[in-house]
């Protein structure tokens, strides 16, 4: 078996080495890995291969995330060095957290989670906005060896009663809502119909009660604040647990309406994130590193909450928006004022600070000579992007690919080993660990830069995921068997003649709006159920924006006798209250007819190609050209 990468020369000593020692010296590439991270056994063994192709990396280790994030600082004379700067444009208030105040306060809360009976292995599920609690929240689960499973808070309760179906968590943790720009999210409201849609509801929900929001646990019986019960709460010891213990589930869309929950392990994710932290990002002990993302995305996970702590760095938490809260030079003034060396964000909010503040004149107003880099990742870096805010920041813009599955990058210009010249529009070339290929069909490796699906050579290195929550059988038809012996991303793209990795997009029924990954299954499943539709399909356009924005397409009953304004207005509505906000559903076409194969499938590659005004074929196996060519003529393509 082969990879595009395998063997290759790229012309920096340091990063050619690095690939070749994790391919060919794997074991000791990742032992020697795992002596950054503080264990109580340490492992001596990195792979486990022996139920391939499913792997688990240091089998015998066994290790506390949390005190690798913070205690090992803490008991090293780091205790006064900042941990967590929370910044809200929102309130227009920060909060600094010293790596021992951090400390203080996870382990206490580790003691609240304890006391609402939830022990080692148990689920917590933490549905919170962009306080610090919820990195609190997270970091005592890893204390006590329970797993959480962070919900965004943009998802409505259907979303979340799904994912408290599937993790079966004995406590929520939650707030009493988010503070989204000129409105304020009630979580209580959503929270409260959650546990009545879910088969099986958790024993103890904690709010946390923000001023800002109307609502407290005072509301509901049993509900538990959780200002009273820290208050209360003694600190406690952590828990040791195997490297291949879960540590967290992130649930995902996946091409069925059904959110996949992906599996960390506790051992492998350290060490991953802690390599990944000096050698990706060239961040260090003492930085200050801020990830302008949300916990609810795997990018806040690994670069809000673990990689920066576990590394020992200053990791900045933000709520708020890149524009509008109050003005397009938001994240500048953060920038300015917490000195920050290094800025991960997605390119959806450069573009939404370009569209704001198209001279970056707001820039001048801020120092922002503190920032040595912008890292840009969770979609396509598109050229003109990386060109204007190169531009505007005078440093390197780093484009890096990766997605919840993997939980760190997959491709990537590695600032800490000797950085690669930058081509615009591709993030790189794979990261050590990570054998990227590109297939066709049929699964033979292609030409340098022809397109086809890109995969991993299995093993994926440590840090990626373990699995899909309880549903091995899901995780082996999802990645594992399409092209047996290869991780399939979803992604298609390529590698060119130089080695770099080109993703172009997905190449399944995921899109990708604002950074936020929507399964267009899942909306076809809520704007089926309007009595008045017939038959729909949703499919991901371009939007200068967001990337991409869903647009629905829909057949209506015969008979059916409906406004188009109150048809949109209704299903715009449905989704919104189904899955979320975040869905950001506006467009409804209604059309005679949807164009499909012979054997009944939507060509929904083409109808997007019609929408977005591409070139395209009419398919060989098209049931109906004239259907086809009439949503042309409808959409005028
Ligand atoms: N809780 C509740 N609602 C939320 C939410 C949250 N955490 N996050 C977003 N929403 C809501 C928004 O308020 C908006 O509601 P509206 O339809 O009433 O206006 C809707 O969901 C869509 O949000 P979004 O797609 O984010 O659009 P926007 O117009 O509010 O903002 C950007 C556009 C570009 C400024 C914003 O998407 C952004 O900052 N993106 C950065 C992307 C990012 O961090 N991605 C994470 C992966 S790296
Ligand atoms: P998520 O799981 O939400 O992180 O989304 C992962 C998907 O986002 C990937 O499969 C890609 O389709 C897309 N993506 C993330 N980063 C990049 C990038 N740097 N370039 C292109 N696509 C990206």
């Amino acid at each position: 078996m082969a990879s595009n990468s395998d063997a290759r020369t790229f012309g920096s000593d340091s990063y050619d080495n690095a690939f070749r020692d994790s391919v060919e010296n794997r074991e000791s590439f990742w032992l020697t890995a795992a002596a950054e991270i503080e264990w109580s056994v340490p492992p001596t063994v990195a792979l486990d291969d022996s139920h391939a192709p499913i792997y688990r990396w240091f089998p015998d280790g066994i290790l506390n995330t949390c005190v690798n994030a913070l205690d090992r600082h803490v008991t090293a004379g780091h205790g006064d060095r900042l941990a967590l700067i929370w910044d809200s444009a929102m309130v227009g208030e920060v909060r600094r957290y010293t790596y021992a105040e951090l400390l203080d306060e996870v382990s206490r809360f580790a003691g609240v989670l304890g006391a609402a009976g939830v022990a080692v292995g148990d689920r917590v599920v933490i549905y919170l906005p962009m306080i610090p609690e919820a990195a609190i929240a997270m970091l005592a689960c890893a204390r006590i060896g329970a797993v959480h499973s962070v919900v965004f808070g943009g998802f409505a309760a259907p979303e979340l009663a799904a994912r408290i179906d599937d993790a079966e968590p004995v406590a929520i943790v939650t707030a009493s809502g988010g503070l989204e720009p000129g409105r304020v999210v009630e979580y209580l409201p959503m929270v409260h119909n959650a546990l009545e849609l879910a088969a099986k509801p958790p024993t103890a929900v904690i709010v946390k009660d923000r001023d800002e929001v109307p609502g407290s646990a005072a509301d509901h019986d049993g509900w538990l604040d959780w200002d009273d019960a820290i208050a209360d709460a003694a600190p406690v010891a952590p828990v040791m647990v195997a490297a291949t213990d879960p540590l967290y589930i992130l649930y995902t869309s996946g091409t069925t309406g059904k959110p996949k929950g992906v599996v960390r392990d506790n051992g492998g994710h350290a060490v991953a994130l802690a390599w990944s932290m000096p050698n990706i990002y060239d961040i260090h002990p003492g930085d200050v590193w801020w990830t302008a993302s949300d916990v609810g995305w795997v990018v806040g996970h690994s670069y809000i909450v673990y990689g920066p702590l576990l590394t020992g760095a200053t990791t900045i938490m933000y709520e708020g928006k890149p524009v509008g809260t109050p003005d397009a030079g938001a994240f500048w003034r953060v920038i300015s004022e917490h000195r920050t060396k290094a800025l991960f964000t997605a390119p959806t909010a450069i573009r939404a600070i370009r569209k704001a503040d198209p001279d970056a004149a707001l820039l001048a107003q801020y120092d922002v000579s503190s920032l040595e880099a912008l890292f840009a990742a969770g979609e396509r870096l598109d050229p003109d992007t990386f060109e204007w805010v190169g531009q505007i920041l005078g440093i390197p813009v780093v484009d890096h690919w990766w997605q919840t599955e993997t939980g760190w990058a997959i491709a990537a210009n590695l600032r800490g080993l000797a950085p690669m010249p930058i081509k615009a529009g591709s993030p790189t070339v794979p990261v050590p660990g990570y054998r990227v290929g590109v297939v066709d069909a049929e699964g033979a490796v292609v030409a340098p830069g022809t397109e086809g699906n890109i995969v991993i050579e299995l093993p994926l290195p440590p840090g990626t995921l373990a699995g899909l929550w309880q549903d091995d059988e899901r995780y082996r038809s999802s990645y594992l068997t399409a092209f047996p012996g290869y991780y399939l991303t979803g992604d298609s793209g390529y590698v060119d003649a130089d080695g770099y990795v080109f993703v172009l997009g997905r190449s399944d029924d995921v899109i990708n709006v604002a950074g936020h990954r929507l399964s267009t299954g899942r909306i076809e499943a809520v704007v089926a159920a309007h009595p008045a539709v017939a038959e729909c399909a949703v499919i991901g356009i371009h939007d200068d924006l967001k990337g991409q924005r869903p647009s629905g397409y829909v057949v209506l009953k015969s008979g059916a006798e409906i406004e188009p304004d109150t048809l949109r207005a209704e299903l715009v509505a449905m989704v919104r209250n189904e899955i979320g906000a975040v869905a950001s559903f506006r467009d409804v076409t209604a059309v005679p007819a949807l164009p499909k194969t012979r054997s009944g499938k939507i060509l929904r590659k083409t109808m997007r190609q019609i929408a977005d005004h591409e070139d395209y074929t009419v398919p060989s196996t098209i049931e109906d050209p004239d259907v086809l060519a009439a949503l042309a003529r409808q959409l005028g393509g």
